[in-house]
């Protein structure tokens, strides 16, 4: 089979990974890829939706499969099969439910799926009028997509009211702030549930924990994730339970409800409360770096359970009982300003770990930083312990200008 995989992260390196291990599969594109989807297959530069729904054309595309929000949300999936190309994705409306912060919380309203309470604005009078009124911290998020920068937590009112001024008038993430959402905050711990949908039915991999502030013990700025582990190590089977029955089944009844039903991925990012779960938010498709923990450990073939899923029919996910520790190695500055064309220095050198690039391209012979997040390092034991040992072991090998990493990822209380 000829496999195009949209993306260039560290997500995508992973899903080339797994699906390379099924022979069926003969040759794998990535748009635009990175420097390990280089050694999985071929990079290609094709980019905007007319241009891959060609390229998919042209190259006799067996299976596209689609990674970030971005071009879920523009519609490529409905391109594709007005075009007769089997993709595996959400189609527009139902991506939605990640573009549009404002749709997603009132589905969750009008299907009874336990969430933060919460109110959508669009008039900026109205936002401060309730602002004014509310306990503090209070969470402020912009409507659209804003790469992971649209949510702020507001500690008091002085914050709230200039966030809402920034998103709505000044408009710092452009059109995606015109419309605001403000929310409850709810404390506790996260975890995140990936599920594969073959359009009437959910099949949820095992829980995993995202590792989102740039520095050790949850300090500092958010970012697009430091790092992740799998299984989740807080998230127990009463907790599951509690997400099947308040979360997952009336989402699954809302999709059929809507007609957003769709052969694709959903992640639930869940917040876990004294009160249980919570569903703070839809993603559309496969985590990042949730995917780099759940594919090693998972024991299926990707391209079965892709197919099964775009048949309709049932697929029986299994996952090995090992731990999986990703940890994220970063540009100096990330999350803000960084530097790029820094040689990466050593990854030859891993033995007993995988190596997923991500912001990282070949130059020449060598490799070199191209973005903020550079590489995923993911490593399995028959312990967190043991696991997140040898991540660590294995990462010291890599090295490049400014480099750094959280020290922390995996930690828990086992042996
Ligand atoms: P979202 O994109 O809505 O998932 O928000 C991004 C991040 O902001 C989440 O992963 C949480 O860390 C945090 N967050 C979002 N909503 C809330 C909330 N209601 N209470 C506390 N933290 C939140
Ligand atoms: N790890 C969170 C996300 O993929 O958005």
């Amino acid at each position: 089979m000829r496999i195009l995989i949209v993306g260039n992260g560290g997500r995508e390196s992973a899903i080339g990974w797994k699906l390379k291990q099924d022979p069926r599969v003969k040759k794998l594109y990535f748009a635009k890829g990175n420097a390990t989807t280089e050694e999985l297959g071929e990079n290609i530069y094709e980019e905007s939706i007319p241009e891959l729904v060609e390229f998919a054309k042209s190259e006799e595309i067996d299976l596209a499969i689609v990674g970030p929000e971005a071009p879920l949300v523009d519609g490529i999936v409905d391109e594709f099969r007005k075009n007769n190309i089997a993709v595996f994705g959400a189609g527009k409306k139902a991506a939605s439910l990640e573009g549009s912060k404002a749709f997603s919380k009132r589905f969750m309203q009008q299907y009874g799926i336990k969430t933060a309470k919460a109110e959508v604005f669009d008039a900026y009078a109205m936002a401060i009028e309730y602002v004014r009124q509310q306990q503090f911290p209070v969470v402020v998020k912009a409507s659209g997509l804003a790469g992971g920068k649209g949510v702020v937590i507001c500690e008091d009112l002085e914050e709230a009211e200039a966030t809402i001024h920034d998103f709505m008038i000044r408009r710092v993430h452009g059109v995606a702030g015109i419309q605001i959402v403000i929310e409850e905050y709810l404390q506790g711990f996260e975890a995140s549930i990936i599920a594969f949908s073959n359009g009437e039915q959910l099949f949820p991999c095992v829980p995993a924990k995202d590792y989102k502030k740039v520095g050790d013990n949850d300090r500092g700025l958010n970012t697009g994730g430091m790092g992740a582990v799998a299984p989740s190590p807080e998230f127990n089977g009463m907790h599951y339970a509690d997400f099947e029955r308040n979360i997952m089944k009336p989402t699954l009844e809302g999709l059929k409800a809507e007609g957003l039903n769709f052969k694709g991925m959903i992640f639930f990012g869940l917040m876990v409360t004294r009160d249980g779960c919570y569903l703070l938010e839809y993603n559309m498709r496969f985590g990042d770096p949730e995917t780099q923990v759940l594919l090693p450990l998972m024991e299926n073939s990707l391209l079965d359970v892709i197919e099964d899923c775009l048949e309709g029919k049932p697929v029986d996910l299994k996952f090995s009982d090992k731990k999986a520790v990703c940890v994220v190695m970063c540009s100096g500055g990330y999350p803000r300003n960084i530097e790029i064309g820094c040689e990466i220095r050593g990854t030859e050198k891993v033995e007993d770990a995988l190596v997923f690039f991500a912001g990282a391209q070949k130059s020449g012979k060598h490799i070199v930083t191209s973005g903020g997040r550079v590489l995923n390092l993911v490593a399995l034991g028959d312990t967190y312990a043991s696991a997140r040992a040898k991540a660590y072991d294995e990462i010291k090998k890599v090295s490049f200008d400014y480099g750094f990493y959280r020290h922390d990822i995996g930690k828990v209380n086992d042996k």
